[in-house]
């Protein structure tokens, strides 16, 4: 029998794989298919460069004809537009109307924060994925189930903690954060800590520590040991433990999780006396 030939996708389709795929900016105004290596003719002279009017370095793709902002200058708007937000609501609106993170607009929704405002512990994970995306509510897939079920086990839910991300966008196809994309998101979350507010600060995994916490060592040895949060209003005491992503792929780190997830209860209990 012959098969049934695929219905040829549609532009907007073609162009939504792409993005899924994490296909989200343009190298130059032609395809160039690298494995036909000998064939490729060398680039034209005459072709202009992919994007003149985009720094050579930026990763950020140029949308709807919009020339995007520099890196400097996104984080230099991003920092300015965080600090003026007097609240979480205030924030979490300059964050919607915020156009300096390309991230926006690939990402189906912001996913700004869940739980309580009131809590006295926030978890701040790197970045949504897709069931994050969808719901606009963070760390509702596979990772956020564990995570529910770690707090769970120190006797918190939802009502009792905060939970946020450093990155409030979804990059396509999961990808890893850019450099510049962290940084311009950076003075967001820092706000946002600064606003809940909390006794206690647990950065889950390595991209969200290093970028909170000014260290460089990666989560094996950061994990575990206390840190100075200091929001600017206050010092927070901040600990970094594994991300529940990482757990799924390698359960044999739950026993160190659980040490870090009673060190949590104990440090809330001690500043609760
Ligand atoms: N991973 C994260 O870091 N954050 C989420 O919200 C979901 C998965």
């Amino acid at each position: 029998m012959t098969p049934t030939p695929e219905p040829t996708p549609t532009l907007r389709q073609l162009l939504a794989f792409y993005l899924e795929a994490g296909v989200d900016c343009a190298l130059a105004e032609e395809p160039l298919d690298r494995l036909l290596d000998a064939d490729v003719p060398a680039p034209r002279a005459e072709t202009p460069p992919a994007a003149p009017a985009r720094p050579a370095a930026s990763p950020m793709p140029l949308l709807r004809g919009e020339v995007a902002p520099a890196p400097e200058a996104a984080i230099a708007s991003a920092r300015e537009a965080a600090r003026t937000a007097p609240t979480l609501e205030a924030l979490r609106e300059l964050l919607d109307k915020f156009d300096g993170c390309a991230l926006k607009h690939t990402a189906t929704r912001l996913v700004f924060a869940d739980g309580n405002p009131q809590a006295r512990v926030m978890f701040v994970g790197e970045a949504p994925g897709r069931d994050e995306d969808l719901e606009g509510l963070p760390f509702v897939g596979r990772s956020g189930k564990l995570l529910d079920r770690m707090i769970a086990a120190i006797g918190l839910d939802r009502s009792k903690a905060y939970i946020a991300n450093v990155i409030p966008w979804r990059p396509p196809g999961n990808r890893t954060p850019t450099p510049q994309e962290t940084q311009i998101c950076l003075p967001f979350i820092q706000r946002q800590i600064e606003l809940v507010n909390p006794d206690v600060l647990v950065t889950l995994g390595n991209p969200s520590t290093q970028a909170l916490l000014q260290t460089r060592e990666g989560i094996m040895r950061s994990r575990g040991r206390w840190f100075d949060y200091d929001t600017g209003s206050r010092v927070i005491r901040a600990l970094p433990t594994f991300h529940p992503a990482y757990l799924l792929r390698s359960p044999s780190y739950k026993r160190m999780s659980w040490q870090d997830l009673c060190a949590i209860a104990k440090a809330l209990a001690a500043s609760a006396a």
